[in-house]
């Protein structure tokens, strides 16, 4: 295999001119790999259209769920809540060939493979705390104090479980014992940082409460990452943490990356990648 595995997240579709990158996406040669990190958009309808044409040009697609997916929202046909509506979303991507959490890792045997590219669904739990708070109701409060609240707290139902951090602690045992299990080195994919450090960035550092949990703070030495590939804050960029390589891929809206002099961002090589 000589082609190369690629990352990107946060198409948000729903926005046109984002739409139009996707549209616009294509793999170098026929053995490149995309991970696409979470946040295509929020209705089942647009997830399908992004996943599909992806999957459809890139030798493999490889999908984790970011928050937006998980939005019921009034205006979406598809009424379906928490774990009910990411399984729907499995099954969709399981009908295009793409691999989601829940399926086997697949094995990238390119340069600098073997490695498990293992896409998680992990969740957030309130343990990012503002500085100065202690629980989840003191964080929650400041943040509603400071209006800087995430539209999950409305749309993001985790059914059946009783809360967001319950599904979160839930999905982090499971997912603990799969890669414990794996005796491969890793490129671990998940919309959420899996620490908090790149959330110290933040325009808004209350927002970091949905950004992470606390319980993969050491995952990336414990289960061999090569890279950490995640999303989620709209920063790209890439830093290093205990030796290991974090790639932020986001896109992100048109109003942030028309900002950002380079424009949108381009899908980042993960594998082959620098040694650090
Ligand atoms: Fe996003
Ligand atoms: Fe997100």
């Amino acid at each position: 295999m000589t082609g190369t595995l690629y990352a990107i997240s946060d198409l948000h579709i729903g926005y046109p001119e984002n739409r139009e990158i996707v549209a616009g996406l294509r793999p170098e040669t026929g053995d490149d790999w995309l991970i696409v990190a979470g946040d295509v958009a929020e209705t089942p309808a647009d997830i399908e259209w992004a996943l599909g044409t992806l999957s459809d040009r890139y030798a493999k697609v490889i999908w984790a769920p970011g928050n937006h997916e998980l939005w019921t929202t009034a205006h979406d046909p598809v009424t379906l809540r928490g774990v009910a509506r990411y399984e729907h979303l499995v099954g969709i991507c399981r009908d295009l060939k793409v691999s989601t959490p829940e399926d086997p890792y697949p094995v990238w045997n390119g340069q600098d493979g073997p490695v498990a590219v293992a896409p998680l669904f992990v969740l957030y739990d309130y343990s990012f705390l503002p500085a100065g708070t202690s629980t989840k109701d003191e964080g929650l409060d400041y943040a509603h104090g400071t209006g800087i609240v995430c539209s999950d707290e409305f749309v993001l139902h985790p059914d059946p479980h009783p809360s967001r951090e319950a599904w979160c602690h839930a999905r982090v045992e499971q997912t603990e014992r799969r890669l414990a299990g794996l005796g491969l080195p890793t490129v671990l994919v998940n919309h959420f940082p899996l620490v908090r450090e790149p959330t110290s960035v933040l325009r808004y550092p209350e927002f970091a409460m949905w950004c992470g949990t606390e319980r993969t703070a050491d995952w990336h030495t414990r289960f061999q990452a090569a890279a950490v590939v995640y999303g989620h804050l709209h920063i790209p960029r890439t830093t290093w943490y205990d030796g290991v390589r974090f790639e932020e891929v986001s896109l992100g809206y048109p109003r942030e990356w028309r900002l950002r002099d380079e424009g949108p961002a381009q899908p980042r090589a993960i594998l082959p990648g620098s040694p650090g």
